[in-house]
């Protein structure tokens, strides 16, 4: 972890991005007139374009311009490729959507989001352990977005139905399920398989076979002798089991396009983070009655979380540090809260927030994102950085994706896992 923070930190020296050991100060006339923010990000879908405009548009409302830098790819791997090339060249944008314990890498480098954060109160505004991770060396120097719940069931109930088959609540049920929807000659799981989405699907697997001590000792610990113990092992069996309800077309599909043939009835469910309920909701579906919203299999208790968060870099002039900062003021008013959070399938992350105008699923979420807290099985996510620093979630995808594109056995696979995470832990 040492090894990498160290590297990006003098990478960036080295592209010439000043860095003075801690947060800047953040420039004192930066209240001057109208500027404009290059935004990084990777909501491109219907559902992430739809909530994504709602900032463009509130910023666009006091004057500002909004540049906008998409990168296409779920789970922003592509976008943190672009986002290291454009910061060693010198030239990072205003302001990047990076999350988690990755903001700690960036940290020295960042615009210090103190006095924004102060009148405006994050500090009663936020949950404690959301406001944590958003500061680097006890400053701001992120702002969080929403919160995204990652273990979900999404299901087609016509598919189901069709087959005769039961909606499952346990693995075991989704093995017997999923074997009636093949044999009807429908497609029982949706799979988009690139990295980051089977190693949520993994990671969901892991709290439910195993529980949430197991996902701690796992997903956030990195224990080695837990990551190739036998419930590892059983893990990965589960994760076969999954695969083998898969369609040929899995490789490489984009998670909104697994998404869309649940909506469609070509399939009959999805494993995905609640951006999918994004997908449901732009394409005029109603839950419950189009379509159902279910915890996954065994993680009824589990609220496995993703927060979505800007950095911001350095800027000089001081109308664009306005716009910058105005941007970062905007997030966690409560107007934007709510016209981001649902159109994304998100819960807000600024307490005291009504949840009246939100989808059921998303009420759910509000409330076990409570219950979870109290009995201890509020967990970060690992396929979403959340849980661990990029190299040891590198190594867990690798063989996450190696185990799904070949005839690995679960053996090998958890014994290759717990290897992997020792050589870079
Ligand atoms: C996640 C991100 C979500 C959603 C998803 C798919 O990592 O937190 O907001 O965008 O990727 O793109």
């Amino acid at each position: 972890m040492k090894k990498l923070t160290t590297l990006v930190l003098s990478l960036l020296l080295i592209a010439g991005i000043a860095f003075g050991g801690g947060t800047k100060e953040a420039p004192t006339t930066a209240t001057g007139g109208p500027g404009e923010v290059e935004v990084l990000h990777w909501w491109t879908s219907g559902g992430e374009a739809a909530a994504v405009a709602v900032l463009k548009q509130l910023l666009e409302d006091e004057g500002h311009t909004w540049i906008d830098f998409a990168v296409a790819g779920g789970g922003g791997d592509a976008a943190m490729t672009v986002l290291k090339s454009r910061a060693l060249a010198g030239n990072p944008p205003a302001a990047a959507q990076v999350k988690g314990p990755e903001i700690q890498l960036w940290g020295g480098v960042l615009a210090n989001l103190n006095d924004v954060a102060k009148a405006n109160d994050w500090d009663n505004i936020l949950p404690k352990v959301v406001a944590d991770i958003m500061k680097f060396e006890g400053n701001y120097v992120a702002v969080p977005v929403n919160v995204h719940r990652i273990n979900w069931m999404w299901v087609n109930p016509d598919v189901f139905k069709q087959a005769g088959a039961t909606i499952p609540t346990t693995w075991d049920e989704l093995d017997a399920a999923a074997k009636k929807i093949q044999a009807a000659g429908l497609i029982p799981i949706a799979w988009g398989g690139q990295p980051w989405q089977e190693a949520t699907v993994f990671e969901i697997i892991v709290a439910g076979v195993g529980g949430t001590d197991f996902y701690t000792q796992t997903m956030i610990d990195a224990d080695v002798s837990a990551l190739k113990s036998p419930t590892m092992v059983k893990v990965f069996e589960t994760l076969r089991m999954l695969l083998s309800y898969t369609d040929p077309g899995a490789p490489n599909r984009d998670w909104n396009l697994a998404t869309s043939m649940v909506i469609k009835g070509e399939a009959a469910m999805q494993f995905m983070g609640d951006w999918a309920l994004g997908e449901f909701v732009a394409a005029g579906k109603v839950p419950d009655q189009d379509f159902i919203a279910m915890t996954a299999p065994q993680t009824e208790d589990q609220f496995i979380f993703n927060i979505d968060s800007f950095i911001m870099f350095d800027v000089e002039d001081p109308a664009n540090a306005g716009a910058q900062q105005a941007m970062a003021r905007l997030i966690l008013e409560p107007e934007f809260q709510e016209a981001f959070n649902v159109p994304k399938g998100s819960i807000p992350v600024r307490l005291g927030m009504s949840n009246e105008p939100y989808a059921a699923p998303q009420r759910l979420a509000m409330k076990n994102f409570v219950t979870s807290a109290k009995t201890g099985d509020l967990v970060p996510s690992m396929a979403h950085g959340m849980a661990v620093m990029p190299d040891i979630r590198g190594a867990i995808l690798d063989v996450v994706t190696n185990f799904c594109n070949s005839n690995l056995s679960a053996e090998d696979a958890a014994s290759q896992l717990a290897s992997a995470v020792d050589v870079v832990k």
